[in-house]
C-alpha cells in the first residue's frame, strides 16, 4: 500500500487517538503534526535525521545531575522563554515582566538584614547596592514579601559553579521588604558570562553563528502569600549583549542603571510589582 506524506501523518494522528488521557492525546498528536510539518517543510535527507539523532544522543550522553545539555537546548532555542511566556506573562496584569529561571538557583539561601552584604567571598567585583520598593499592582507597598536573590561573581561564574573557591552561599540571599515594602541589598555589580559551551549545544552555537554569552543580570525570585510568585531578572543597562543575550531573557521593562550613589558606590534601583493571585 503506497502513502503520501500526509496520508502517514494522518495514519500517526490517528493511532494516538485512543490514548487515554486527553491531555496527553492532545499534546502526542500536536507534536507528530508539527514534527512531520517540519521534516516536509525543510524535506529532510537520511544523512540530515541521522546528524539529528546524533545531535541528540551526544545531548543526552551530556547530562548528569548538574550538567542539564537538553536544558541548555532548550534555552538556546528561546524555547524556555516561550513556555516562560506562556505561563507566566500576563500584560494585562501590569505586574513585573518574569524571565526564566536558569539552572543556578540553589534553595534555601541564608536570610539576611535588609541591607546587609551577600558578598562572601571578596574576588574583586565593583561594589553595587541593589534596592527597590515591592508594590502591588495598585502601586500599594507590600511589606514582608521575600526577595530571593542570587548572581554571579566578577569571575562569571556563580558560588554552585565553583564550590573549591567560592563559599556556597556567596551572592544569594533571601531579603524581606520592610514596613514600607523596600528592600535593599548589598552586593557587586554582575557581569555577562558564557553559558556552558563545550557541549552539543555549544557546538550548535558556534555552527550557527551565535555566540554563548548572557548579559549581566541579578536573578530575583519575588513571593508574599495571597499574590503570583514572580521569577525574573534585573539586566545592567550597561552590559553588553543585551540585545544578543544568548537564551532570549532580555525584557526591557528589566533593564535598569547602575548609578554611583553620594558615597561613590553603585546603585540599582529596580522596583516590583506583584500581581494577586488568580
Ligand atoms: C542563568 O541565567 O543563570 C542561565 C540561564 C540559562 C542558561 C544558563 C544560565
Ligand atoms: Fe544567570
Amino acid at each position: 500500500m503506497s502513502m503520501t506524506e500526509d496520508e502517514l501523518t494522518a495514519v500517526v494522528v490517528d493511532r494516538l487517538s485512543a490514548t487515554p488521557d486527553a491531555r496527553l492525546r492532545e499534546i502526542t498528536q500536536s507534536l507528530v503534526r508539527h514534527l512531520h510539518a517540519f521534516a516536509k517543510e525543510v524535506r529532510l535527507t537520511d544523512e540530515e535525521w541521522f546528524t539529528g539523532i546524533q545531535f541528540l544522543t551526544a545531548t543526552g550522553q551530556m547530562c548528569d545531575d548538574v550538567r542539564q545539555e537538553f536544558i541548555l537546548l532548550s534555552d538556546t532555542l528561546g524555547f524556555s522563554s516561550l513556555i516562560d511566556v506562556i505561563n507566566h506573562s500576563d500584560v494585562e496584569a501590569l505586574a513585573t515582566e518574569p524571565t526564566i529561571l536558569g539552572p543556578f538557583y540553589v534553595p534555601e539561601s541564608p536570610v539576611r538584614e535588609f541591607g546587609a552584604s551577600m558578598v562572601e567571598y571578596d574576588d574583586g567585583g565593583e561594589a553595587a547596592v541593589f534596592r527597590g520598593v515591592v508594590t502591588d499592582t495598585a502601586g500599594n507597598p507590600l511589606s514582608g514579601a521575600m526577595l530571593d536573590v542570587w548572581q554571579n561573581a566578577a569571575t562569571g561564574f556563580y558560588a554552585v559553579q565553583q564550590p573549591d573557591m567560592q563559599p556556597a552561599t556567596n551572592l544569594r540571599g533571601r531579603y524581606i521588604t520592610d514596613e514600607n515594602g523596600r528592600y535593599e541589598i548589598r552586593t557587586v555589580r554582575p557581569v555577562p558570562y558564557p553559558i556552558p559551551a563545550d557541549g552539543p549545544v555549544g557546538k550548535l552555537l558556534g555552527a550557527t553563528g551565535r555566540h554563548e554569552w548572557r548579559a549581566a543580570h541579578i536573578h530575583v525570585k519575588a513571593s508574599k502569600d495571597g499574590y503570583e510568585p514572580l521569577t525574573s531578572h534585573v539586566f545592567d543597562r550597561e552590559s553588553d549583549y543585551l540585545d544578543s543575550d544568548t537564551v532570549f531573557g532580555v525584557k526591557d521593562s528589566l533593564i535598569a542603571d547602575f548609578i554611583p550613589g553620594p558615597d561613590g558606590i553603585l546603585v540599582c534601583e529596580h522596583d516590583i510589582t506583584l500581581a494577586l493571585l488568580k
